[in-house]
């Protein structure tokens, strides 16, 4: 007989009380005694969030002096360029380290090809060009897909029904050129065709931009999470079809060690991660795996959910921003890219 086992007589059917004490059970090691209070909590909390780790992503549009709510995102706006100024001294002055910009193209302007990208005055390389004049602290990172320049809405230069790579690749990093050229001090490529880093890289460092970063959208899924955003460049009416043929299966994870893996290999300085929160196990395997600055995209959709659970009363809204945030930096990221960034700034 062991001291686990009991006697018939004297155990019922169903036993509720240990019979062993906590103390035995445990081994005397109680968790829970570094939780007791808010000064050992602090003390013993292995994640921080700070102002350093915000990427404020930033919508631009036409026009001066006005802005436009976007209804899928309450509290984000898309902004004229002297508002986005304004928008970016804001933000430096709460410390966050960087923006990212994204822009609002005219319907006009778009075409079959997305040319408008190789404008070196288009609407985001005019940005770029207020924003460092006025604010030469804060870092400017520019996405560099066709998307919000074609009349598809995809990222890509569609042809019989195919986005064609190589095509896409070359115009993709001439309009990388324009951006540095305008003062991008990082650029973002986000459209998931083959051998776009590199070729960025290249076209960098032949162009003088030895000094331009590359923040690789290295992992992006095939997502439904990107609605809210694809409303706020308006291209969510144009899309045809789905980005599947160049974004990665979400069911992957393999595929997207080799997506970062081959990245990295072509000059990429950072990645990414997009969505977010859903992909918290991508984060850490690039993590684990590269040990290289690793960011993640809490995209529209994201915030969307948090707002709009928020605004029927249905979670703390403030709260879940701040786990939320929280998790990606347990999750091994560096940084995030997120709607919440000012809002957080100021709170912190
Ligand atoms: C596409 C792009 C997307 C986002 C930024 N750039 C995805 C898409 O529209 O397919 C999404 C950002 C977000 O949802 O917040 N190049």
């Amino acid at each position: 007989m062991n001291k686990f086992s009991r006697s018939p007589a004297t155990t019922p059917a169903i036993a509720i009380t240990p019979e062993r004490s906590v103390d035995e059970i445990t081994g005397s090691r109680r968790l829970r005694r570094m939780r007791k209070a808010d000064w050992s909590r602090r003390l013993v909390q292995e994640n921080h969030l700070t102002v350093d780790d915000l990427i404020w992503p930033l919508f631009l549009m036409e026009g001066s002096n006005a802005e436009e709510p976007i209804s899928a995102m309450p509290g984000v706006a898309r902004h004229t360029i002297d508002r986005a100024v304004r928008q970016a001294e804001r933000a430096a002055k709460l410390g966050i380290p960087a923006i990212a910009t994204f822009p609002r193209i005219e319907q006009s302007l778009r075409d079959e090809t997305g040319s408008h990208a190789l404008d070196a005055d288009n609407l985001i390389n005019r940005a770029t060009r207020a924003i460092k004049q006025a604010v030469p602290e804060i870092g400017i990172i520019t996405d560099v897909a066709l998307d919000p320049f074609t009349s598809h809405g995809h990222d890509g230069i569609l042809r019989d029904g195919e986005i064609i790579n190589d095509e896409t690749v070359s115009q993709v990093a001439a309009a990388a050129v324009e951006q540095a050229a305008a003062g991008a001090d990082i650029i973002a490529p986000s459209d998931m065709m083959d051998g776009r880093i590199g070729a960025i890289r290249d076209a960098l460092d032949r162009n003088g931009f030895q000094n331009v970063a590359i923040m690789s959208y290295a992992t992006k899924f095939a997502s439904a999470f990107y609605g809210p955003y694809r409303e706020a460049i308006g291209t969510g009416s144009l899309l045809k079809g789905d980005k599947k043929t160049y974004y990665i299966d979400p069911a992957n994870t393999d595929e997207a060690l080799r997506e970062a893996e081959q990245d990295l290999a072509e000059g990429a300085d950072m990645l990414m991660v997009k969505p977010g929160l859903p992909y918290l196990d991508i984060a850490r395997r690039l993590k684990d795996t590269f040990a290289v600055p690793t960011f993640a995209y809490q995209v529209s959709g994201e915030y969307a959910m948090i707002k709009a659970a928020s605004a029927n009363g249905w979670i703390d809204g403030e709260k879940a921003m701040f786990e939320s945030l929280l998790a990606f930096k347990r999750a091994g990221c560096d940084g995030v890219l997120t709607y919440f960034a000012l809002d957080v700034a100021e709170k912190l």
